[in-house]
């Protein structure tokens, strides 16, 4: 299979999950050139992620190892915790700033390395996390831990607080985010925010979280 056939068959397998319709994703042309290959210190834990998938999501892992040297990973540049920063990255599959350009949301990874906390954060946008790879404990609004796991969907409503912790497996996600691409997350403890506040209003697309 070519490199814009494991593309396409990807997506077209991760919007059937997320249950969309959208032509933009299920007709895909080529692949953003500008987004050239990026990795950050998390994604030595992908081939671990991969290789531990769940199986609805195992079809779709097994075409991400063939592209994963051509994934760009990125992070929110708001965060600054350099522990977490080491164990953290996400990488935008399609949306404003994807491999796959589109206007209207955005769909891609999410990848924690075990042993790492993702602390309490919100954004505007509406999101939705499918477990694909990786036991992890997860957190909303004032909920209690809940322990999640591949195949597992889970739900944040705009504006709502969410946090996820790791144990002994590195955590893959997909993730869906809509309507306000262009506000980027922000975490809600002061501390942990550091120096570099959050504008709301910055266009600075962070999905992930
Ligand atoms: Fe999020």
């Amino acid at each position: 299979m070519s490199i814009q056939d494991d593309w396409a068959v990807a997506l077209i397998k991760l919007a059937d999950l997320f249950g969309l319709t959208e032509p933009g994703i299920r007709h895909v042309g080529m692949v953003d050139a500008r987004c050239r290959p990026r990795v950050l210190a998390a994604v030595q834990h992908l081939p671990m992620a991969l290789d531990r998938a769940g199986p609805i999501a195992q079809p779709i892992c097994e075409i991400l190892l063939r592209l994963q040297h051509l994934l760009h990973w990125s992070q929110n540049p708001n965060y600054t915790d350099q522990d977490f920063l080491r164990g953290y990255a996400y990488c935008e599959l399609v949306g404003p700033h994807g491999h796959i350009q589109h206007r209207e949301l955005a769909l891609g990874l999410l990848l924690l390395q075990p042993r790492i906390t993702y602390p309490e954060h919100a954004h505007p946008a509406k999101e939705t996390y499918l477990v694909l790879s990786g036991h992890a404990q997860w957190k909303q609004g004032d909920g209690r831990w809940r322990a999640r796991g591949p195949g597992d969907l889970i739900t944040h409503a705009s504006a709502e607080s969410h946090a996820m912790r790791t144990k002994t497996e590195p955590l893959l996600a997909a993730y869906l985010w809509q309507d306000h691409l262009d506000v980027s997350a922000q975490l809600l403890n002061p501390v942990l925010r550091g120096t570099r506040g959050i504008s709301p209003t910055r266009k600075n697309h962070d999905p992930a979280q």
